[in-house]
């Protein structure tokens, strides 16, 4: 028996109408911000992701699906939609373009995590971008936006967290700062933060592990370090989120996972769970585009898991629309009417009325219950009757009712109700 991979899933036909929901939404979103599509490929170059996202962080050190193709070059399946997304913006001169550029993706994505709930080895980001200006109102904006995206799923009792974690200028001295007060404490963390002090020392304020709960809660605040031009962007920043009215707080253990940030982070969090259960994540990368071999470039993203999003959807119980169904179902009894039902099924869906037509030879019981179990709206019955008549008998499932029509009367009548 072949079972998918550890850490993936199928996404069966009952699920799809979350997804639909979500993808409705998310799109929709964009519209409202001005945000354009992007489609990447699932793999690249593996030097992107550990150029742009940093060779010491968990993605790149441990989490990357990296293989070598026939020619001997060595790609890596996409681990976050952020770097792609630059590399297009360098290649392709989007710098010529009025800026930001601001560009979105629904994308699968690969990291070979230890999976539990809420995290997997694939999974599914809705993201988006703004490339091109350092102005404090578009962290705002791209703030509110990912806010109001969840509020547009209703979701609710949602935690936003930001922070800022400074610049090329203030963030070493800080760096130096938490190496001390952490050197310290070493008898007071755990093995994988003694080793966070000289390989990835922001990394140290968010450790999960009760263990290393205080001694990160009294660590010195980046914050507190920040150089004028970051200070003043973060209060900026603060500013535009008060006239938005966003429920925002500090946090000064938010750091993220990946190397590129500057300035900017944030999360939203669900209610009542762990950090590590963020819904969504973003922040500012101000070096990123010139990294990547592109001039200056300020911008800044976020980007939501959409499997959490599921969970979080199911457990606050918020309805979603169901997909749609077929508007009719056509059943038939007997060689004949069956040739009926075939060219009646045609005629429907030239007329865009989704149809599902009966196959094989089952009893018109097993048909109707087949039907009724799709949800159709109505169901048409062709006879041995039917046929000497040339008319079918349409049903209405909920009600009951019946007509005996001519297939041209049905088509018009069901034209009608769809239409209306
Ligand atoms: P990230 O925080 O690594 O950021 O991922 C974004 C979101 O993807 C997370 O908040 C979470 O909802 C979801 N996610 C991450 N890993 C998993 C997993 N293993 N299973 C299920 N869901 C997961 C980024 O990837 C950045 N590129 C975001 C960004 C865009 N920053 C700037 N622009």
């Amino acid at each position: 028996m072949y079972k998918a991979p550890r850490g993936t899933s199928d996404i069966l036909p009952e699920e799809q109408g979350y997804w639909r929901y979500i993808e409705d939404k998310a799109v929709a979103l964009c519209r409202l911000y001005g945000y354009q599509r992007l489609d990447t490929p699932a793999f690249e170059d593996v030097r992107l992701f550990a150029r742009s996202i940093g060779e010491g962080t968990d993605i790149v050190a441990k989490e990357m699906y990296t293989f070598k193709d026939r020619s001997g070059n060595t790609l890596a399946l996409r681990p976050e939609g952020t770097a792609p997304v630059c590399r297009v913006y360098v290649e392709y001169g989007l710098d010529n373009l009025p800026q930001p550029v601001k560009l979105y993706y629904l994308a699968t994505i690969f990291r070979y995590e230890r999976p539990q709930a809420g995290r997997y080895r694939q999974h599914y980001q809705f993201g988006f971008e703004a490339i091109g200006d350092a102005d404090p109102a578009l962290d705002a904006e791209v703030i509110d936006m990912a806010w109001q995206f969840f509020l547009s799923l209703g979701l609710n009792q949602l935690y936003l967290q930001i922070n800022s974690i400074g610049c090329k200028i203030c963030r070493p001295p800080y760096l130096e700062s938490l190496k001390h007060y952490y050197s310290a404490h070493v008898a007071d963390i755990c093995p994988d933060c003694k080793a966070r002090i000289v390989r990835s020392p922001l990394r140290l304020l968010d450790c999960k592990k009760p263990s290393c709960h205080d001694v990160a809660e009294a660590a010195p605040k980046g914050t507190d370090y920040l150089c004028q031009g970051c200070q003043t962007h973060f209060e900026a920043v603060q500013r535009y989120l008060r006239i938005l009215e966003l429920p925002f707080e500090i946090n000064h253990r938010l750091v993220r996972g990946l190397d590129y940030y500057t300035r900017t982070v944030f999360e939203i969090q669900p209610p009542g769970e762990g950090a590590q259960s963020a819904l969504g994540g973003g922040g500012r990368y101000d070096n990123l585009i010139e990294e990547l071999g592109g001039k200056p470039t300020s911008a800044i993203g976020f980007a939501a898991g959409m499997e959490r999003i599921v969970l979080n959807l199911k457990g606050q119980e918020i309805p979603v629309p169901s997909l749609p169904r077929p508007e009719i179902f056509i059943a038939y009894l007997g060689a004949e009417a069956k040739l009926e039902a075939v060219k009646l099924a045609s005629a429907l869906r030239q007329d865009g009325i989704a149809v599902t037509m009966a196959v094989g030879d089952r009893s018109l019981k097993a048909q109707l219950r087949q039907a009724n179990s799709l949800g159709s709206n109505y169901v048409a019955i062709i006879g041995e009757e039917e046929v000497k008549r040339q008319a079918v008998t349409l049903r209405h499932m909920i009600s009951g009712e019946q007509q005996v029509v001519s297939p041209l009367t049905l088509r018009k009548l069901l034209k009608k109700v769809t239409r209306g």
